[in-house]
């Protein structure tokens, strides 16, 4: 087999646990994908901070830049804009073919993103940016790219729907609700990012820019978190047959003839007989309604280390078969940026 470089940059949760497939399951990785996936370093803030899985301490460096240089796949999982997002356009720029999961970065800065790839023709492939393990993207951008998506609604959020959910089924405050997520570390280090709806929402951007091939950010949203959802809401939900859950919906609308889309994260109704409300704990669901293939649905662990490497692994073998292949053009499609919209009009509307 062909040995390829992999980097990886960020050994937190989901790092880690990366770093831990790539290194005991090297062989049937190289089976699969037809080359050798040799993990060159795990650039880390801190060499001595504890971690969930042991990583080889030689591997670890502080230096990204250094390890960036000459690989052949960068995986980056540290999360944030900076200094992601330059380590993310320096890969990119030098050949490299990036796997990410930071829904932040590409529901900000997706259009540099891609764009820097184009021009190189490198890939940028993000599966484990949504709804970690639940394949999500590459439907999508492949499954269904023959036909025409009108609407994609569900939870998306793992650590909300599992404070909603242990309010709705154990009564919880949300005080107390949130603690227990805070206790068993579901929530994302700055918890504002799921509370008010922050990573819902770069969520929805990145699943409504391949669904409506159109260019949305972050700021195209509107968003509410579960900061004002209350424990008596939540009753009256209930006396009312209906659970409260953090929705994302992305949908076309048309009016006057004139269409849009509209992009929004609120907390929702819905009644108990509907799927989403069986939703439990930190899993997710989506719906996708595509006018030819009817309603799909996506339902799996929303969050999780181990769960979220396996998004990530796939699109390492899938990047490093390309790499084989000799570049641009397997499994994916050429051009990786998006063109503006031709629906002219983004309307946020709830
Ligand atoms: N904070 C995110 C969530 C992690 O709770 O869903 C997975 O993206």
């Amino acid at each position: 087999h062909r040995k390829l470089r992999v980097a990886l940059l960020g050994a937190g949760s989901v790092g880690s646990q990366v770093a831990n497939l790539l290194l005991t399951h090297r062989e049937e990785l190289a089976e699969r994908s037809g080359a050798e996936l040799e993990l060159a370093g795990i650039a880390v803030r801190d060499v001595d901070a504890p971690r969930d899985v042991e990583l080889p301490r030689e591997l670890l460096t502080t230096d990204a830049e250094s390890l960036i240089v000459g690989s052949d796949i960068v995986i980056e999982l540290m999360g944030g804009i900076e200094p992601a997002r330059s380590y993310v356009l320096a890969a990119l720029t030098s050949g490299a073919d990036v796997v990410t999961g930071n829904k932040a970065l590409l529901a900000t800065h997706g259009a540099e993103i891609f764009d820097a790839a184009d021009q190189v023709g490198a890939s940028v492939s993000y599966e484990a940016a949504v709804a970690a393990a639940i394949p999500i993207i590459r439907p999508l951008k492949d499954s269904l790219a023959g036909d025409r998506i009108q609407r994609i609604f569900g939870i998306v959020n793992g650590s909300t729907n599992f404070i909603l959910d242990k309010m709705d089924r154990e009564g919880l405050s949300a005080q107390e609700a949130q603690q227990l997520a805070t206790d068993l570390g579901y929530l994302e280090a700055d918890p504002t990012l799921d509370l008010e709806g922050y990573d819902a929402a770069q969520k929805a951007a990145i699943l409504a820019s391949l669904a409506f091939h159109t260019k949305i950010s972050m700021d195209d949203v509107h968003r509410e978190g579960i900061s004002n959802v209350t424990a008596e809401m939540i009753e009256g939900a209930r006396k009312a047959g209906s659970v409260v859950k953090l929705l994302a919906i992305c949908e076309r609308l048309e009016e006057d003839g004139e269409e849009s889309i509209s992009v929004r994260v609120y907390p929702a109704l819905i009644g108990r007989d509907h799927p989403l409300a069986s939703v439990h704990g930190g899993n997710n669901a989506v719906f996708v309604e595509a006018a030819a293939a009817g309603p799909l649905m996506f339902y799996g662990a929303g969050a999780g280390g181990v769960q979220t490497a396996s998004a990530v692994l796939g699109d390492v073998v899938s990047a490093a078969r390309r790499h084989i292949a000799g570049g641009v053009g397997v499994g994916e499609s050429p051009r990786m940026s998006l063109p503006t919209s031709p629906i002219g009009r983004i309307l946020t509307r709830y």
